[in-house]
């Protein structure tokens, strides 16, 4: 809150028009406290429509750089590209608009569930926010509670599970439609039962907009157009799952790890969707 109190909008700044969705980062250092730089020369280019999945150790950078987008910080040097006009340039408001976030800690609030997807758009109709809620694989769970859509949330109302407050997370996200979407889910539980309906809503979410995800979800690193793997704040290594894969460098390492934790849980999901599959033929 006290970083934030620092960022100064400039008196000219220009309102963003409907953004494409061009993310491009030139040179960019940064520290949250003098002399300890957090990124060190971060440059990439993110063209509209492109998922970019970070990845990298604890205390890399990851959050750090999503951060910047929204302009919750300023960078120490290097510039931040939004259709090519700097962050730095435009109304805060104007740019924040346009750029969803799905956080580490999914936040609901004490209110129906309705109310919940809504918040961004109070305005939204009925049916938008069933579909939303349908792309997002939530709407047979909310169907399927006593009060369905009006049910309450918190310490009076139902208790959710994770992977079932992330899809109405995901709802909330998608019913806002923004260009730029940032997800945070470095701490996913990943369960068996949900994993097939958590890929299919990640899918209607990371679609057709600018994405930026740090996960350790495989399925979703694999899809990614594009990969950064950050060390110590530095671009260690850019580039698809398949020229990485090759390199064997550190994202083989970190694949790998990723893969066989998480195998039976592939496996299970994969399962589901070729029955799924066969279901529907
Ligand atoms: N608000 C802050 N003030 C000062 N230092 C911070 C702040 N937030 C993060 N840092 C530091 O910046 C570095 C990068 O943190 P960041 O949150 O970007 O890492 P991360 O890659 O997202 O890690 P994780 O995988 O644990 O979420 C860490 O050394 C962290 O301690
Ligand atoms: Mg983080």
């Amino acid at each position: 809150m006290d970083a934030e109190r620092q960022i100064k909008e400039k008196p000219d700044a220009l309102t963003l028009p409907k953004l494409e969705g061009h993310v491009k980062f030139e040179n960019v250092s940064f520290s949250y406290e003098k002399r300890r730089p957090i990124l060190k020369n971060v440059t990439f280019d993110v063209k509209p429509g492109e998922t970019v999945a970070l990845l990298g150790a604890t205390g890399s950078g990851k959050s750090t750089i999503i951060r910047l987008i929204p302009r919750f910080y300023d960078v120490s040097s290097g510039k931040i590209m939004v259709d090519n006009y700097d962050v730095k340039v435009v109304k805060l408001k104007s740019l924040r608009n346009q750029i969803g976030i799905v956080a580490q800690e999914t936040f609901l609030f004490s209110m129906t569930i309705k109310q919940n997807i809504a918040y961004g758009k109070p305005e939204a109709k009925m049916e938008e926010i069933i579909a939303a809620a349908k792309a997002a694989k939530a709407h047979e769970f909310i169907s399927a509670l006593q009060s369905g859509y009006d049910s309450r949330l918190g310490e009076r109302g139902v208790t959710l599970s994770g992977g079932q407050r992330q899809r109405v997370a995901i709802a909330r996200a998608l019913l806002l439609n923004p260009r730029i979407l940032i997800l945070d889910d470095s701490t996913s539980s990943v369960d068996v039962e949900t994993e097939y309906e958590i890929q299919q809503a990640l899918r209607a979410l990371l679609k057709n907009r600018t994405a930026f995800v740090i996960t350790q979800r495989v399925s979703t690193i694999r899809n990614a157009d594009k990969i950064i793997v950050l060390e110590k704040g530095k671009i260690a290594e850019d580039g698809t799952h398949e020229t990485l894969m090759e390199k064997k460098g550190i994202y083989y390492q970190i694949y790998q790890t990723l893969y066989e934790t998480q195998k039976p849980i592939i496996e299970a999901a994969s399962e589901r969707a070729s029955l799924k599959k066969e279901e529907t033929e």
